[in-house]
């Protein structure tokens, strides 16, 4: 129920913050609405600990004593009898349609300097299709494949969700139903100044930020998510982050070994290739499942150690693909107190007592957030951390160029395509170092993978020469 005015004041003095409303007499009544909407979200007790916990005390660090590499599976090959039986079980859940998509998408992006949801940047390079569309055509493609309904779930935050909704709306969901695709919003949380106090970034406004994507779990529970999916069919969700574009949405091997298994929680994991590359790994501490952050890297400095060929020792790449299983979700909502809360030291504009706008040019406040991979710690089975390639699975996309960049997710993806054309015998150019030398795009929706690339590729000659984009029905399209 929405607390009043009175109750908000009432709950920001007990715990104090009181100041938020400082400028309450200036602001119209829809700012004034406005403040109440934000503040009736924000839950004080466990702000207060948090401030308590991490601000105005020394933060509690996790160290562990006894850090191992996770165990993982090999990457799945079609000549491994078990992965084929993975595989096997993988299609047979889609067909029973027990599995849906969960993608977080709630993220702010600064880094990659794109106004609009990340999503929606146009990261293909010959028809500049955008992320989004990518993901929906992998979808349809497995709808087809698999005669089945797939739900996509899209988790936004209060920074993108109008314009996610729009994007989607405006492309007729890219051929999907809209009776499949539903978005939810995070929840927000505010960010503190270091003394542990609510920032406001207007008059009316507490400066705030999304709470994470470990908040998908109380998104989903909220939101009524875990009851559509469970009244659908379906039992696990494909989780995955939008700025990968290269990601096997609901890969069958993955999910047949997550079934297998009885998995609550399962992970793919890829090589690194550098010690301090910029990702989580996955380990075991203590012997409980958890991904140390890159952030985290110099708390165990064995995480960098590498063996006499040179290789990662702690090998196992987070590339934030997960699968979780409805239940799971649920009994991690159950004890969602004792989730990990992460904070970061930030740069906050904030309005000072004058009602002054402060842009300050160093950290000034913090920034809570909880991780999803968090809710390893709370598995109970063996972990399933599976191994992947990069290519064909892995393209992050966090700035435009140099590593885990939209120039780098384009050469992946090119020498990856590029690889089925010259399989369907098609020349293809590359350079001396053995990358493909012209853009290459094949539209998920006409073909998955290289087996159902070379099947539609039958009786077809393509021309590579400089680059090509083949559509959805195999029209294709020359770079200009
Ligand atoms: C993340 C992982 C890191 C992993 C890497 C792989 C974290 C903390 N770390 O790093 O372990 O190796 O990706 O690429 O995530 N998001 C939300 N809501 C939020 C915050 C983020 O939906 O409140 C979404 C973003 O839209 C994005 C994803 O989560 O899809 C990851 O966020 P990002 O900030 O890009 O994480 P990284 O630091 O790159």
């Amino acid at each position: 129920m929405k607390k009043d005015e009175a109750a908000l004041r009432a709950l920001a003095e007990e715990f104090g913050q009181g100041h938020v409303f400082a400028f309450w007499g200036q602001l119209s009544t829809e700012e004034r609405a406005g403040l109440l909407a934000q503040l009736d979200q924000v839950d004080f007790p466990l702000m207060d600990r948090l401030a308590r916990q991490w601000v105005l005390d020394q933060p509690p660090a996790e160290k562990f004593k006894d850090v191992i590499p996770v165990p993982a599976l090999p990457v799945a090959t079609k000549s491994d009898p078990a992965a084929r039986e993975a595989w096997e079980a993988g299609e047979e859940q889609l067909r029973q349609g027990r599995v849906g998509i969960f993608l977080v998408a709630g993220g702010q992006g600064t880094r990659l300097g794109f106004p609009g949801p990340k999503g929606c940047y146009p990261i293909a390079p010959i028809t500049e299709r955008t992320i989004f569309q990518y993901h929906a055509e992998k979808i349809s493609n497995l709808e087809r494949r698999y005669s089945c309904v797939i739900p996509w779930y899209i988790m936004v935050s209060d920074t993108n969700e109008a314009a996610t909704r729009e994007y989607f709306e405006a492309n007729h969901y890219f051929g999907l139903s809209s009776q499949a695709v539903t978005f939810l919003r995070q929840r927000m949380v505010p960010c503190m100044d270091e003394k542990g106090r609510f920032m406001l970034e207007a008059p009316g406004r507490l400066a705030m930020n999304p709470n994470g994507h470990g908040g998908c779990i109380p998104a989903m529970v909220e939101n009524g998510i875990l009851d559509d999916a469970r009244k659908r069919g379906v039992e696990m969700l494909s989780y995955f982050q939008v700025d990968n574009w290269a990601v096997k949405v609901a890969d069958p091997y993955f999910i047949g070994y997550h079934a297998l298994r009885g998995a609550a929680m399962s992970s793919k994991v890829h090589r690194k290739n550098s010690p301090r590359e910029a990702v989580g790994v996955h380990c075991l501490c203590d012997g409980v499942y958890q991904v140390i952050e890159y952030t985290e890297l110099d708390i165990y400095p064995q995480l960098l150690d590498t063996d006499a060929n040179g290789q990662v020792v702690y090998y196992a790449g987070n590339p934030a693909i997960h699968i979780l299983s409805t239940d799971f979700v649920q009994s991690t909502y159950d004890r969602f107190d004792e989730f990990p809360w992460h904070l970061a030291h930030k740069k906050i504009a904030f309005l000072d007592g004058a009602g002054n706008l402060v842009k300050p040019d160093k950290p000034n406040g913090y920034k809570f957030e909880t991780f999803v991979f968090d809710a390893l710690r709370f598995v109970n089975h063996p972990p399933v951390a599976l191994e992947i390639e990069r290519i064909g699975e892995y393209t992050p996309t966090k700035q435009f160029d140099g590593d885990n960049s939209v120039v780098a997710a384009r050469q992946s993806m090119s020498n990856l395509w590029g690889g089925w054309l010259e399989k369907a015998g098609c020349a293809v150019p590359r350079n001396a170092t053995g990358d493909v030398a012209v853009p290459i795009e094949i539209s998920p929706a006409f073909a998955l993978d290289e087996d159902e690339f070379l099947a539609c590729s039958s009786g077809r000659a393509w021309d590579a020469a400089k680059g090509l984009a083949i559509d959805a029905d195999g029209a294709v399209t020359y770079p200009s």
